[in-house]
């Protein structure tokens, strides 16, 4: 399967596509164009497994978008369920984007069809006795869904792959932290003025952590680490914490309890494509959830995950949120400096391979290769 290129001109890509030492970061016009924003939302959000947040946190009934396409999500217990957000009588959406209910069915507020929670047709006004008409040929439109992790996954075109080939080798290496066993400690929502894209770049390289991160640097050596060449469509690596940290905070100590069985001495950076940011760390794990709401404007959700238990989360919540707000200027300035007309994609230094891995992966997406197809 390949997909429609990308709005983007082919040469710019050629660019992009390069062995890594020879190619060059995206076409200023991949941050800044809402048609490539468009085609984004229907292949890289929609086309792929979009995370739609935590299980636990999943009402019964759940209105969303994922890319262009407006799904709706329902929960039994552990069991969650995913259909087109499109009423099967004129096309109303029966719960709109982040809405909620409760209740064993979705009744359409337009006109009160009603579905059960999987979907059947199970009542439409007045129809009873109209010659020819069977509910059976009017259920919600279903579309795959995933609980991977405690997180809840959905693949809006439908045309993805499985889910485990999708995360590939990324499942193994989360387990150990067990984060469905997780809860959650604390949130913070930010609106960063910038280009999704940028906040994963930005996220995998630590060339920049010199220059704008003194409390990350005190705690984990900005040129440690390594990255991963494993299977799936994520990118990531890992840094080391200094002799005598025992986590990322300000201090380098713990306010929470080691997670068994996991690394102590190392934090895991991982990003998979295209909204979930993974950051595992000795007794903690953070996400950031990211949501594109204009070429230059992106949604990002960040969520503590600690055992139940720990009292007080401040010690990552403080650290990351000034990392995160350093991070958050400088995508903002990057977005800034690329719309000039005096931008030229410029190339990577030896230590940005991973953001090298990961504008490949859109480099050739933007080319019609979904980021499953290898190469
Ligand atoms: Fe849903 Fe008419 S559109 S009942
Ligand atoms: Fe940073």
């Amino acid at each position: 399967m390949t997909w429609p290129p990308a709005p983007l001109d082919p040469d710019e890509l050629a660019g992009v596509v390069r062995p890594f030492g020879a190619s060059r970061m995206l076409p200023a016009r991949a941050y800044t164009s809402a048609e490539v924003l468009g085609w984004e939302h229907r292949h890289l959000f929609a086309g792929t497994w979009s995370c739609l947040g935590r299980l636990a946190e999943l009402p019964a009934q759940r209105g969303a978008t994922v890319g262009d396409v407006p799904v709706l999500l329902t929960r039994t217990g552990d069991e969650v369920r995913a259909f087109a957000n499109t009423c099967r009588h004129r096309g109303h959406e029966l719960l709109p984007d982040g809405g909620s209910a409760d209740g064993r069915v979705v009744v359409c507020p337009y006109h009160g069809w009603v579905y059960t929670v999987d979907g059947a047709l199970a009542a439409a006004p007045r129809f009873r006795d109209v010659p020819g008409f069977d509910p059976a040929e009017h259920g919600l439109v279903p579309l795959p869904a995933r609980v991977w992790h405690g997180w809840v996954f959905v693949n809006a075109t439908g045309d993805a792959p499985p889910f485990e080939e999708y995360a590939g080798a990324l499942t193994e290496l989360v387990a150990p932290y067990a984060p469905d066993r997780l809860t959650l400690a604390a949130r913070h929502s930010y609106e960063v003025r910038a280009n999704w894209k940028l906040l994963h770049e930005n996220y995998q390289e630590c060339y920049h952590c010199p220059r704008i991160h003194p409390e990350l640097c005190a705690v984990s050596p900005p040129d440690s680490g390594d990255n991963y060449d494993l299977p799936g469509a994520w990118v990531g690596g890992s840094m080391d914490l200094r002799d005598g940290m025992a986590t990322m905070s300000v201090d380098g100590r713990s306010g929470g309890v080691p997670l068994p069985g996991v690394d102590q001495r190392r934090v895991r950076y991982l990003a998979l494509l295209p909204d979930l940011l993974l950051s595992l760390h000795p007794d903690y794990v953070m996400t950031h959830r990211m949501r594109p709401v204009a070429p230059d404007r992106t949604r990002v959700e960040c969520s503590w995950l600690m055992p139940g238990g720990v009292a007080d989360p401040t010690y990552a919540v403080e650290f990351w949120d000034r990392t995160n707000r350093q991070d958050w200027a400088a995508c903002e300035s990057v977005q800034r400096g690329l719309a000039s007309p005096h931008f030229r994609p410029g190339p990577f230094a030896p230590n940005e391979d991973a953001v090298h891995q990961w504008v490949t992966l859109v480099g050739r997406a933007y080319r019609g290769d979904p980021p499953w197809a290898g190469g």
